[in-house]
């Protein structure tokens, strides 16, 4: 920065004025109460931001020569040589008339909330007039988060090129990549980033201004940044080294920040920013399609292009395989010259990057397995200090397949049958628009389309509220949106298709109205609208929190329960996450004498163990981590990551059980019962093997499925979910790399084909699996017991009054072993118990402790199993079970 570029910027001061009173917007009459003024920029700036005098000392030299300024003062004005049509294009946005209304209140708000409808340009322009008034310096930067990657690169580079200035200075990070230098000064990030950087840095000191972006997205990182930045910026204004922050949010339930007294005691000032949005005529469809709304979006978007005037359209589809295979129906209706080669590309470039997320090690292990039947409780592995949560950001961007998903509709028998080929008169310029697509391909759909043809951008959600495209007049919108779901009692996460809330569809019909009126298709009718929900809820309040609490210890916070989160979880999920973890061993208990006992509010603030830190980086539920974590012994790696990634993807057998049309139907879904239980069998085999039941099976239908390739044929045949098993393989790849980042010496190498287990391995999964699945142990209900006929070959478990049942499918069914571990109860007729594994009664003094009563206080060390005699060895007489539980004392040595 120079005087020169100074006065070159002065200079021009006087150009927008003129060029504000020649607004388009001005002329078309539709809107003309939100005209900006004259930004701020253009009158004489406030006067706390003089710009230096031209011909004084750089800017950075004033600012090192100014005595200490007070709180919040920005420090100097630094100049922005932008080009003359960037600036135009700038002036034309309603957030410029807000320049010094948002400056004003930062110079006097520690924390700012700006809330705008969405292209009304707070995510390229806020941190623009931060630059511009000091509030970056070499050692102080303005970061930006954003709760999705695609964002992050794009405005990084969008806001560079409006600044005229390179990447070096206006950057990125995301998980895999970034372009931060010495010189950044503006750093894009996402919030997964942020959050990281907290843990290394818990003032942040490298920034001097914070905005959390997208804030009404209300993702569960987003929410958790809140909670700590609120804090952090409270402990930086107590040091002197004042930090601002900024919440910017489309318009929605801003009520959650401001009225929450815990989250910010005095509220923040709210800025709105009114924007010119044009009217939008919304079509509802007479009905609703069931299922082929890929199918029904080609149709409407050729009646679209055939039919109505000039205009871009877009179309919101829910997930990257979607979106290519809509692209190419399109593409094929309507070719361009360069249709072909451009799409092969773009595939070649998402295949690219997924890849980017498993990058795998090709060392093998040698499986080593050791003679002991019984695991090393305390031989898990630790991360190397100073590494975490490596998946963290993987985990995040939602409409993609991070787990695998087999929601993407096939579109190839639609393809065949093309009956309407549209008259290709007009060429179409079609690009797709998701979170994995390489940056340059996602930058494409912000240049005008080549003369002579239609913009149609295909995009997931991510064109909700993240990127405004210029000069879309049509938007085809399926109502679905692609979500990470939660299953209440396995605490699994999958991704389903599901309606959007009523808010997001709006969103996306005013994507259609930002240059001019426009027009919104939805593919549903407005009774279904009216069922939606108003609002997507906060993220934080429909999900189990085990995760999250697991996450939040790992960054140190103790006390969850005062956290101040936005919306916060119930306390019952709260307390049920905390025990759980200390069930787990991821947290230390309150005190040794008080782990029987349910744990108080008061005592939530269990610090997190090695073990803790080592789970928190596994991108599973902690039940399914503490099994990752302890399986670095005996080979078994390998073996527990199949049946963790099995037992994640749900309903790995397809429904037989289903009621038949016709006679020979029966026949058939009867030869194939019969067929799927016969392979059951075989898999699961006899004696030790067994005895690990269902998840045997699990391992064994795996392997076998490996072997044939991972054929539909082998699949079909065996009764098994080809995408299920698909999903498999992809995770597994994805947990062999989490391993290896945790312990690299390990050098795991994923090995589809796996040899089965020895028998002693088995013995070792087992107790794996019930060090993991502790919380799901039931008991067989004795003879004596058997007052009532109801209790007939039931169990009991310490959290249910009723009887439980091992479920006809499982293998175990007629085994009836005395202790069962479970994945998950479904209840049909009965409450039946699915993935059963068989559980020593001596084990569960040693691996499941906090399930335990012991008649005298637990002293070190704690109990063990001893092979040679076959008995517990521990200093006490007895164990009991948990209170509640009708179980008998279990005599130890
Ligand atoms: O953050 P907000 O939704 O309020 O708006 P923004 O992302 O800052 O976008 C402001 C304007 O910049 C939009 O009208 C976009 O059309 C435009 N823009 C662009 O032309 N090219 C980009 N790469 C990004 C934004
Ligand atoms: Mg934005």
């Amino acid at each position: 920065s120079s005087s020169t570029e100074e006065e070159s910027e002065s200079s021009g001061d006087s150009e927008p004025e003129e060029a504000t009173a020649a607004q388009p917007g001005g002329s078309t009459g539709t809107n003309t109460m939100h005209l900006p003024p004259a930004p701020s920029e253009a009158k004489n700036p406030a006067p706390t931001l003089q710009p230096p005098p031209s011909g004084t000392s750089a800017p950075s030299e004033s600012l090192a020569s100014a005595p200490p300024l007070p709180l919040a003062k920005p420090a100097v004005f630094i100049p922005v040589n932008r080009s003359p049509e960037m600036q135009e294009e700038r002036l034309k946005l309603p957030i410029l008339a807000e320049e010094q209304v948002i400056m004003e209140a930062v110079a006097e708000h520690p924390i700012v909330i700006v809330c705008g409808e969405t292209g009304s340009g707070k995510t390229t322009q806020v941190p623009q007039f931060l630059y511009e008034a000091g509030y970056s310096s070499e050692d102080s930067i303005i970061g930006v988060t954003e709760p999705r990657r695609v964002a992050a690169v794009a405005m990084s580079q969008r806001v560079a090129k409006e600044m005229n200035l390179s990447q070096r200075v206006v950057s990125y990070q995301i998980r895999y990549e970034g372009n931060v230098t010495e010189e950044t000064r503006i750093k894009f990030m996402t919030d997964g980033v942020l959050l990281k950087e907290i843990q290394k840095d818990f003032l942040l000191l490298k920034y001097k201004v914070v905005i959390i972006d997208e804030a009404h997205e209300r993702s569960v990182y987003t929410d958790i940044l809140l909670g700590l930045l609120s804090r952090i910026v409270a402990l930086r204004t107590k040091r002197h080294l004042p930090l601002k922050l900024l919440i910017m949010s489309a318009t929605l339930r801003v009520e959650d920040f401001t009225q929450n007294k815990r989250l910010f005691t005095t509220p923040p000032p709210v800025i709105k920013v009114e924007s010119r949005q044009f009217p939008v005529t919304v079509h509802f469809n007479k009905r609703t399609p069931l299922d082929d709304y890929s199918g029904e979006c080609f149709r409407k978007i050729c009646k679209i292009h055939r039919m109505l005037p000039a205009g871009g359209i877009l179309v919101f589809l829910t997930g990257q395989a979607e979106v290519h295979a809509l692209c190419r129906r399109l593409r094929k209706a309507f070719p361009t010259r360069c249709s072909q080669p451009q799409e092969k590309e773009e595939e070649k470039d998402s295949a690219e990057g997924m890849r980017r997320f498993k990058k795998s090690r090709t060392r093998a292990k040698k499986a080593q397995a050791m003679a002991l039947p019984q695991i090393n409780l305390d031989n898990y592995s630790v991360l190397p200090a100073g590494e975490g949560d490596e998946d963290r950001e993987a985990e995040m961007d939602d409409e993609e397949e991070a787990l695998g998903s087999d929601l993407d509709l096939d579109l190839g028998d639609s393809e065949a049958n093309e009956g309407e080929q549209p008259d290709a008169s007009l060429p179409l310029h079609v690009l797709p628009l998701y979170s994995l697509l390489a940056p340059e391909k996602q930058a494409q759909v912000f240049k005008p389309p080549p003369e002579g043809t239609r913009l149609c951008v295909v995009a997931t959600n991510v064109a909700e509220t993240s990127l405004t495209i210029p000069g879309i007049k049509y938007v085809v919108d399926c109502g679905k949106v692609k979500k990470r779901y939660y299953d209440r009692v396995t605490g699994v996460s999958s991704f389903r298709v599901t309606w959007v809330s009523q808010a997001s569809a709006d969103q996306r019909a005013g994507r259609a109205g930002r240059t001019e009126p426009g027009h919104c298709y939805r593919l549903y009718s407005s009774a279904v609208f009216g069922d939606f929900e108003q609002f997507p809820p906060p993220e934080i309040t429909r999900r189990p929190v085990e995760d999250l609490i697991l996450q939040m210890k790992a960054l140190n916070i103790e006390k969850v329960i005062n956290f101040p989160f936005p919306t916060p979880p119930s306390v019952e999920a709260l307390i049920a996450a905390e025990e759980l973890l200390i069930a787990l061993g991821a947290l230390q208990a309150p005190r040794k004498d008080e782990r029987l006992k349910t744990l108080q509010i008061s005592q939530l603030s269990c610090p997190i163990t090695a073990l803790g830190q080592t789970m928190s980086t596994f991108p599973v539920a902690p039940r399914y981590a503490k099994m990752l974590a302890l399986s670095q012994q005996h080979g078994c790696l390998p073996y527990t990551i199949a049946i963790v990634a099995a037992m994640t993807v749900r309903e790995l057998f397809e429904e037989l059980d289903r009621p038949a049309a016709s006679e020979e139907e029966l026949a058939e879904l009867k030869g194939r019962r019969a067929r799927v239980a016969q392979m059951k069998r075989t898999w699961a085999g006899q004696g030790a093997s067994l005895k690990l039941g269902d998840l045997m099976v699990l391992l064994g239908a795996v392997g076998a499925c490996e072997y044939s390739g991972c054929s539909p044929q082998f699949c079909h045949a065996n009764g098994l979910r080809y995408k299920a098993m698909l999903e498999i393989r992809r995770l597994r790849g994805q947990l062999t790399t989490a391993v290896n980042a945790v312990c690299p010496e390990a050098g795991l190498f994923l090995d589809p084909k796996m040899q089965p287990p020895t028998e002693s391995q088995v013995t070792y999964l087992r107790q794996i699996m019930a060090a993991g699945l502790g919380d799901h142990l039931a008991r067989r209900v004795q003879n004596e017991d058997l007052l009532d006929p109801k209790w007939k070959n039931a169990y009991k478990t310490p959290l249910l009054d009723d009887p439980v049942f091992i479920h006809p499918s499982s293998v175990l069914f007629r085994e009836l072993p005395e202790f069962v571990v479970y994945q998950e109860i479904v209840e049909t007729t009965k409450m039946y118990m699915k993935g059963v594994s068989t559980v020593e009664i001596q084990w569960i003094p040693s691996l499941l402790p906090s399930y335990c009563q012991f008649d005298a206080p637990l002293e070190e060390p704690a109990p063990t199993y001893c092979p040679e005699s076959g008995r517990v060895l521990c200093h006490r007489a007895s164990v009991f079970y948990r209170v509640g539980w009708p179980l008998p004392a279990v005599q130890v040595d």
